[in-house]
C-alpha cells in the first residue's frame, strides 16, 4: 500500500514538474483512489494512511506553487531600460479619464490680448527664432553698442537668435501699417510671445518667459495716450483703479524713455506708497520709424512692453517664477 502512495508521489511530483497548469496535476484521479481506498482499510490502519495522503497532497500542493512561480517568472521579460516605455509595461488600456488644462499664462495671455483687442490693438504672435536685424539693429541699437549686453540670448550656429524681448516685431508691424498710415490711418499692434535671456534662473528670473509689446503710430500720437492706454489696461486686467507713476529709463529704441509703474493694490496685499514697475516704454525713437520706412517728421509713435508673469504673479500671489515653467500638477491645478 505504501510502496503505492510512494509511486505516485513521484509520479505526480514528476508531472508537475513538466506540466504547464501544475494545478490541475493536484485534481489527478490517483490522488482520488487514494482517498477513495480509506474506507475500506482497517481502522487501526486508517488514521496512519490518511496522514500520509494528506501530507502528500500538501507536498504535491507546494509542488505546483513554486512550479507555478517559476513558470511566470520565466514568461517576463528582462527590463530593458532604454527601450521605448510600453516595451516594459502593459499597453495603457486603463488611462485615468482625466484631461488635460490650458496653462495658467495661456488663459492670462488670452485675457491679456482680449483687453487690448477690445481697444482696437491688433494682436500678432512674436518670432521664436529671429535674427540680428530685427533683435537689435531696426531698434535703433548701434553697432557694438553697450546697450545689447542687457539682451543677453543664445544663439544658433547659423546666427539666429531666440529673441530677448517681443520688440523684435516692432519693425514688421510698422512696415506692414505703413500703407495705412498714408491712407490717414493708425497703427495699433500688440505682439506677444516667448522671449529667451542668459540668466541664472531664480525666483525671479528665468530664461524663457513671456512678454507683451504695443505699438501705436498716428500723426499726432502723445505719451498722454499712451499713459491713458496703459492705466485703463492694468485696470481692467485687476478689476480695479490703479494709481500709477513713471521714471525716465534708457532704451534706444524709444526717446523718451520710461519705465510704467502701478501702486500695489491693497487687495493684493499692498501697502500705500509700494510700487511696482511693470514694463518699459516711451516715444518710438525717429530711427525706429525712419528704418520702416515712416516718415518720422509726420508720424509718431509710443509703444512698450513687459513681461507676462510679472502681472499673473501680482494677481494670484505666486512667489516663485520657476512654477509657471515646472510642470508640477499640484500647483497647475490650483489654476482649473
Ligand atoms: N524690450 C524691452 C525689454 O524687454 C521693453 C520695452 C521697453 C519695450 C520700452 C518697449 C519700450 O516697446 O518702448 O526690456
Amino acid at each position: 500500500m505504501s510502496d503505492s502512495v510512494d509511486q505516485i508521489e513521484k509520479k505526480l511530483l514528476q508531472a508537475i514538474e513538466k506540466s504547464v497548469s501544475p494545478r490541475e496535476v493536484l485534481r489527478a484521479k490517483e490522488l482520488k483512489q487514494l482517498y477513495s481506498q480509506l474506507p475500506s482499510l482497517p481502522p487501526a490502519e486508517r488514521s496512519a494512511f490518511g496522514q500520509k495522503i494528506n501530507a502528500l497532497k500538501k507536498k504535491l500542493e507546494v509542488a505546483a506553487a513554486s512550479r507555478e512561480e517559476d513558470l511566470m517568472s520565466s514568461e517576463r521579460t528582462p527590463i530593458d531600460v532604454t527601450a521605448p516605455f510600453d516595451k516594459n509595461s502593459p499597453p495603457p488600456s486603463l488611462l485615468p479619464a482625466e484631461q488635460g488644462t490650458i496653462h495658467p499664462l495661456n488663459t492670462e495671455l488670452a485675457r491679456i490680448i482680449d483687453i487690448f483687442t477690445r481697444m482696437g490693438f491688433n494682436a500678432v504672435q512674436s518670432r521664436q527664432l529671429d535674427d540680428d536685424y530685427h533683435m537689435f539693429t531696426s531698434l535703433n541699437f548701434p553697432e557694438n553698442h553697450p546697450a545689447r549686453d542687457g539682451y543677453d540670448t543664445f544663439r544658433t550656429s547659423e546666427g539666429y537668435v531666440p529673441p530677448a524681448h517681443t520688440s523684435t516685431m516692432q519693425n514688421r508691424i510698422l512696415k506692414a501699417g505703413r500703407k495705412d498710415l498714408e491712407k490717414g490711418g493708425q497703427i495699433a499692434a500688440i505682439s506677444y510671445g516667448r522671449v529667451f535671456r542668459n540668466e541664472d534662473v531664480d525666483a525671479t528670473h528665468e530664461h524663457t518667459f513671456y512678454q507683451v509689446e504695443g505699438i501705436f503710430v498716428s500723426s499726432d500720437a502723445n505719451l498722454s495716450q499712451m499713459l491713458g492706454t496703459l492705466q485703463s489696461f492694468f485696470e481692467t486686467y485687476y478689476g480695479q483703479k490703479l494709481k500709477i507713476k513713471t521714471q525716465p529709463a534708457y532704451f534706444p529704441f524709444v526717446e523718451p524713455g520710461l519705465e510704467f509703474a502701478i501702486e500695489k493694490p491693497a487687495a493684493l496685499g499692498g501697502k500705500p506708497g509700494e510700487w511696482l514697475e511693470m514694463l518699459g516704454c516711451g516715444m518710438i525713437h525717429p530711427n525706429v520709424l525712419k528704418e520702416a520706412g515712416i516718415d518720422a517728421t509726420k508720424y509718431r509713435g509710443f509703444a512698450w512692453g513687459g513681461g507676462v508673469e510679472r502681472l499673473v504673479m501680482l494677481k494670484y500671489g505666486i512667489e516663485d517664477l520657476r512654477h509657471f515653467e515646472s510642470g508640477k500638477l499640484a500647483f497647475l491645478r490650483k489654476f482649473v
